[in-house]
């Protein structure tokens, strides 16, 4: 069954029994097929998923199964991790502006590879948790984290000597930030460098972390980081005694999650459109499509009784909540439709049950794959 078949049962049976939520529809098999092509692209880095992405726990167990790491960001995360029995070793506490509890956490937990990006940062860990495994994050592309790999990475590696802190080597999110997919080439470069200077101080690195923000979409883009990242590897590590490790986390999830929403009201607007409300919004799944002006792809499926022709006509979807910002997509040429027929919006799996508020009342969405559908 495809996804729309899926949906379209959990529709029948949902309905039958009263129920007219919008849900999420998962394709694990998708997850695990993201996974073996990663592991065939790029099959010097380890992944490490990004459960900030998308914590949802087949996901998490799927790529424990199948031998990921994890990214965790705050104590929560780690502990969802530790929860599905994972070795902490498999864990980076990849967030460079840490709680002291959350530090004192990971060292109970023996989660002990944590990075850092700046000396109070390092003092902090220090204190809290002197034999953890520093990780310095280089580059400082939007500000808010990473240093700057000429003036402070030196001094900070020094500043590990001086305190005689673990530090087991570095790591850098380039993300989305660039389409300039050599930019890896480059930062290996920048980290060979880094490694050379550390080893003058008598510090052997033997860990690079290279950050998340690959997109699973469109794998033609993903197969031209994956060539800069391996020819950057060839060139500045070619030796198997360097650990290297990746924190992706849309790539796994991004297409493996779609979203069955409902047509709860239909009507003309005097702008000569027509606006349609679904049980959806900008506060639930959409927030981040809506922040980054990701172009929604949906199809249709038919539930009303209306019979008419369908045409395409200028309208807008607006979500549930009483905001009037909540517009899912505005002004567009979309087939007609009716109140009671569905929407299914495809590549809905990163940063959205994530980030889903509980604004106006509405709860987080039930997520259900294929096998869920007989218990329902
Ligand atoms: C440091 C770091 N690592 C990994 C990720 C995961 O990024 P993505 O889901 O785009 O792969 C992020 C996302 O913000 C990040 O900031």
């Amino acid at each position: 069954m495809d996804v729309l078949q899926i949906a379209e049962s959990i529709i029948d049976k949902n309905l039958s029994n009263g129920i007219d939520d919008a849900f999420f529809v998962l394709d694990l098999e998708e997850v695990k097929r993201k996974y073996e092509y990663w592991i065939q692209k790029i099959p010097r880095v380890v992944p490490y998923y990004a459960v900030k992405s998308n914590d949802d726990e087949r996901v998490m167990k799927l790529l424990r199964d199948v031998g990921a790491g994890y990214d965790c960001a705050s104590k929560k995360e780690i502990s969802q991790i530790l929860n599905l029995n994972v070795d902490p070793n498999r864990i980076i506490y990849s967030n460079t502006i840490k709680q002291v509890s959350h530090i004192m956490y990971a060292a109970e937990k023996g989660v002990d590879k944590i990075t850092f990006d700046s000396a109070p940062e390092l003092e902090k860990i220090k204190q809290h948790y002197p034999n953890a495994k520093v990780v310095l994050r280089i580059f400082n592309l939007g500000f808010k984290f990473g240093c700057d790999h000429e003036k402070e990475a030196p001094k900070l590696i020094k500043l590990c000597k001086d305190l005689d802190m673990n530090l087991i080597g570095l790591s850098f999110h380039i993300g989305s930030f660039t389409n300039d997919h050599t930019v890896y080439v480059r930062a290996f470069e920048t980290t060979r460098k880094l490694f050379d200077y550390a080893e003058t101080l008598g510090m052997k690195l033997n860990f690079i972390d290279i950050g998340g923000g690959f997109g699973g979409k469109d794998l033609s883009v993903f197969d031209n980081y994956a060539a800069s990242i391996n020819a950057g590897i060839e060139k500045y590590f070619p030796s198997n005694d360097v650990e290297i490790i990746s924190e992706p986390g849309r790539f796994f999830v991004d297409t493996a999650f779609s979203v069955a929403t409902q047509v709860i009201l239909k009507k003309p607007s005097e702008d000569g459109q027509i606006y349609y409300y679904v049980n959806e919004s900008i506060y639930m799944s959409f927030l981040t499509m809506f922040l980054y002006k990701v172009n929604l792809k949906f199809s249709v499926i038919r539930k009303s009784k209306k019979e008419h022709e369908p045409k395409n006509l200028l309208s807008s979807i607006w979500g549930c909540t009483c905001n009037s910002m909540d517009k899912i997509i505005g002004d567009r040429m979309m087939p007609e439709v009716e109140m009671g027929d569905w929407l299914v919006f495809f590549n809905m799996g990163d940063y959205t049950t994530a980030t889903s508020t509980k604004f106006n009342g509405f709860n987080s969405l039930n997520v259900f794959i294929s096998d869920d559908i007989e218990n329902l």
